[in-house]
């Protein structure tokens, strides 16, 4: 499995909260919440690690720890305010402050058809995806402020540049994006940045467990790499947006996705049927 092996303290002195920092499904690698936590705590930030199913932060703590590094567990579900703040002064309570909020958490689901349209999957989408970024940042970013700034990182995906065939995925990925540009303009003279990474086609524990290798197939040609990503890949573009060295960089999307957006259409069917 491809892991980071040499670290930089790119992120020495920071703290960070990483939401959706466990890992689900059965299949090899790591989910992007916990590639994130494992590569920052790797830089040298303490971590704060967010997940409705303690269970799976724990695994990423023990491996945080089990390499020299601090991190502690918050069992919490981001789509309620209560917990949000309770995840905001445990971090502060224990590491001093916060530098850095990465908003992982999110679902998919529910294709794009209003025969058989279920209103509240699509409320509930809505919310896991983008109210638990707003919530998250009511309460970090004056957290954040306190100490002169920080860096927020929201997690969307391609499906929220190009249409997937999704009412509630997609739009609520786009709006998520649009999100971290209110979020920069608002704050930005308060020393907060905000940005998006958008995964493209990414191999993760669940996706490498559930996907039909014939889709598999086609979600690494259709980009002019030729290959799926993984979530190590994520981490590293979220990385440098969460640390100082993006000093200058806000309210900007970093797709991540081996050129899959920048290919047009008649392009991607060459890239299809090429053997
Ligand atoms: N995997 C991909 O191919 C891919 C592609 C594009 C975008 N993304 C985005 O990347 C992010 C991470 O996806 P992943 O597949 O790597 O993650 P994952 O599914 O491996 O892990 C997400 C974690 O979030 C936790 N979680 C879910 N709802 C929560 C809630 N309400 N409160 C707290 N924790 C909650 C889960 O328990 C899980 O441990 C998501 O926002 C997803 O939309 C993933």
């Amino acid at each position: 499995m491809r892991e980071p092996r040499q670290f930089c303290n790119r992120l020495d002195g920071k703290v960070a909260i990483v939401t959706g920092a466990g890992s689900q499904g059965s299949g090899e690698g790591v989910g992007t919440g916990k590639a994130m936590a494992l590569l920052f705590a790797g830089e040298g930030a303490h971590v704060c690690l967010v997940d409705r199913e303690a269970a799976r932060a724990e695994d990423t703590r023990a491996r945080i720890e089990a390499a020299g590094g601090e991190a502690f567990v918050v069992a919490a579900d981001v789509t309620r305010d209560e917990d949000c703040r309770r995840i905001v002064d445990q971090t502060v309570e224990r590491f001093g402050g916060v530098d850095i909020l990465v908003n992982n958490v999110g679902i998919a689901g529910q294709q794009g058809d209003f025969g058989n349209f279920d209103e509240a999957a699509w409320e509930h989408m809505f919310f896991v995806n983008l109210k638990s970024a707003v919530l998250m940042c009511r309460h970090a970013v004056p957290a954040m402020i306190g100490r002169g700034g920080g860096a927020v990182v929201n997690i969307s995906s391609i499906a929220g540049i190009m249409a997937h065939g999704t009412f509630a995925y997609g739009p609520s990925k786009a709006a998520m994006e649009h999100f971290s540009r209110e979020v920069a303009v608002v704050y930005g003279r308060q020393g907060i940045r905000a940005n998006t990474v958008a995964p493209g086609h990414i191999r993760t524990p669940l996706v490498a467990g559930l996907l039909p290798e014939s889709l598999r197939e086609t979600r690494r040609k259709v980009g002019p790499l030729g290959v799926e990503g993984d979530a190590w890949d994520v981490a590293y573009a979220a990385l440098f947006l969460a640390s100082d060295e993006a000093r200058f960089v806000t309210g900007q999307q970093i797709a991540v996705d081996g050129g899959v957006t920048a290919t047009g259409p008649m392009a991607a069917h060459s890239l299809i049927m090429e053997r």
